[in-house]
């Protein structure tokens, strides 16, 4: 299989800038972290995030928790080595790792997940979770749903201002025959430099989903699944935004 070409090595330096702020997607899983792996204050977990990115997640666990990173990007890690220095950062394809180390929690958030543009490589993902998940681990991760993929790609380009200058998002995408979407995001930033002056920074980033009718069997023939919702705390459906899922190793110790 061709390797897909690194993406994110121009769009992360304004990463943050442009992106919503964290910090209520970061509350989101470590409070459905609390709820399914609970630990006293003060006590360590160590927690694995696939598809780190710049670190938003990483910066905002609990002071006593460790954090590894695991991201494709040089770039993005570039980035997080800034904002998460106390985390451990490792370059890798989260369908295809080995660490030495096993896990409380993995974490995989943001649409992380669907930057990985087949249903086997996210197989593959679960399967290296799997792997990496200590006795009684969890895995919390989301996706965009095929639903919102198509709705992105309806509606006009996104249109970020920010003090550096101008982001425009414009979502592309297409149905498969088995119901399955791949979007392409055509992200320009128009950066100023001075005057009236501006210089482009351009990068194509994809996204491929599933619908939940493919996703949940995946989840169910390796995990006990512990939680699946849309944004508000409903079951899960296509035409959410994302669907949220907590998942345990099975075997409980
Ligand atoms: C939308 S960003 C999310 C970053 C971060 N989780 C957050 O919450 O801001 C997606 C991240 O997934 C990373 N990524 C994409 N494909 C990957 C892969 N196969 N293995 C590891 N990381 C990958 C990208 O480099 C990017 O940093």
């Amino acid at each position: 299989m061709a390797a897909q070409p690194v993406a994110y090595q121009h769009f992360a330096a304004f990463y943050d800038r442009v992106m919503d702020d964290p910090g209520p997607r970061a509350d989101r899983v470590v409070a459905a972290i609390r709820r399914h792996r609970p630990v006293a204050d003060g006590a360590p977990l160590h927690l694995l995030e696939l598809g780190c990115g710049t670190g938003a997640l990483l910066t905002r666990l609990p002071g006593t928790w460790s954090a590894t990173g695991l991201d494709r990007s040089p770039a993005m890690l570039a980035e997080a080595q800034h904002s998460a220095p106390g985390a451990e950062l490792v370059e890798g394809d989260m369908s295809d790792f080995e660490l030495d180390t096993r896990f409380d929690v993995i974490a995989c958030v943001f649409d992380s997940l669907n930057h990985l543009l087949s249903e086997h490589r996210w197989a593959a993902t679960f399967d290296r979770v799997l792997a990496h998940l200590g006795p009684d681990g969890i895995f919390v991760f989301d996706v965009n749903t095929t639903g919102e993929l198509e709705r992105l790609h309806e509606d006009p380009p996104f249109v970020h201002e920010f003090d550096e200058g101008t982001a425009i998002i414009d979502v592309s995408a297409a149905q498969e025959a088995d119901g399955s979407m791949l979007s392409h995001w055509d992200i320009r930033i128009f950066v100023h430099t001075s005057g009236h002056d501006y210089r482009l920074v351009r990068e194509t980033i994809s996204e491929f989903a599933v619908p939940w009718r493919t996703l949940a069997p995946l989840i169910e023939r390796r995990f006990d699944l512990l939680e699946a919702t849309d944004e508000s705390g409903g079951p899960p459906s296509d035409d959410a935004v994302k669907i949220h899922v907590v998942a345990r190793r099975p075997g409980r110790s």
